[in-house]
């Protein structure tokens, strides 16, 4: 068997492109341009890009890109200030903050000064909360494209064994969560998990957010079993600088029957979900009902 390679840039497009229309409508209908604020600190390469492609994603979807950038010695009060003004601008409806903030900085207490109405991220304890509890609020754009890319291979995830490899805020807990209201039953493992291959080997959706590259091998798949493999690792090859998954892919694709490649796999669905949740954001914010995205 060789598995189908899930084309997450393609469903990452054909998301984009219905918030595009979400947002025309919401300018057409209450002359509204939803914004979305982006603050990061220092000059950490990876995130420049990451801040960037969310720049351009953002305008193409017909919003409003705000970017803020402070020097990597920027105290933490400066940041949390920084938050509370974006706060208070009622042209801002989706605040985001780079991870990770420079070691000198507490990111858990600048998360937490998001007004939860605007944490487009669905970082802070009131967006997290909501999504233990089951209520609606904005859920990380990472794990809510992870599930977007498992039910366009099986629509229906009820009652699948779900293994979560990796316990992040960012991407395993929210995640687990998810599947859990999808109705799969859930494993969490993480790096103390015992026979971590083993517990592997009964999942039928196989989650991998370790970011250690190819950790997982093709002999930890089970057959037949969806793979969404999260991390994005640089690694040098050959000579050559190269992003591979937290999956052996090769190994993993011949016995599983469907699987995310890295690159093109959960990453685009990353940005694409955010700008989902900003034009939710906006809608919300203002009591409309939440847009078709
Ligand atoms: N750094 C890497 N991924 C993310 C993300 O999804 N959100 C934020 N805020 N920072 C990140």
């Amino acid at each position: 068997m060789s598995a189908d390679i899930i084309d997450g840039k393609a469903a990452a497009a054909t998301l984009r492109e219905t918030i595009a229309v979400a947002v025309a409508a919401m300018k057409a209908d209450h002359e509204l341009q939803p914004g979305l604020a982006v603050v990061l600190v220092g000059e950490d390469p990876a995130s420049q890009v990451y801040v960037r492609n969310k720049g351009v994603a953002t305008e193409k979807a017909g919003m409003r890109s705000i970017e803020h950038r402070l020097p990597a010695d920027a105290t933490e009060e400066a940041v949390t200030d920084l938050v509370r003004r974006l706060n208070a601008d009622d042209t801002v409806d989706g605040i985001l903050v780079q991870l990770p903030l420079p070691d000198h900085i507490n990111s858990a207490r600048v998360i937490e000064e998001i007004d939860p109405a605007k944490d487009v991220d669905g970082l802070t304890e009131a967006n997290a909360g909501r999504l233990m509890l089951g209520k609606p609020g904005l859920v990380p754009c990472t794990p809510q494209g992870s599930i977007i890319l498992a039910k366009s291979v099986r629509g229906n995830l009820s009652g699948l064994h779900a293994v979560v490899v990796g316990r992040s805020i960012l991407v395993g807990k929210p995640l687990a969560m998810l599947l859990l209201a999808e109705n799969c039953t859930v494993t969490m493992a993480h790096s103390r998990t015992k026979n971590l291959a083993e517990v592997c080997r009964g999942a039928d959706i196989l989650c991998a957010a370790v970011g250690r590259p190819r950790m997982i091998g093709g002999d930890w798949v089970k057959e037949g079993a969806i793979i969404i493999d999260v991390g994005i690792n640089r690694i040098e090859e050959d000579g050559k600088n190269r992003l591979v998954g937290d999956v052996d892919f090769d190994a993993a694709k011949v016995r599983a029957s469907a699987i995310t490649p890295v690159p093109g796999g959960v990453g685009p669905m990353t940005i694409a979900c955010l700008l989902r949740n900003t034009v939710i954001a906006a809608a919300r914010r203002r009591g409309f009902s939440d847009p078709a995205v």
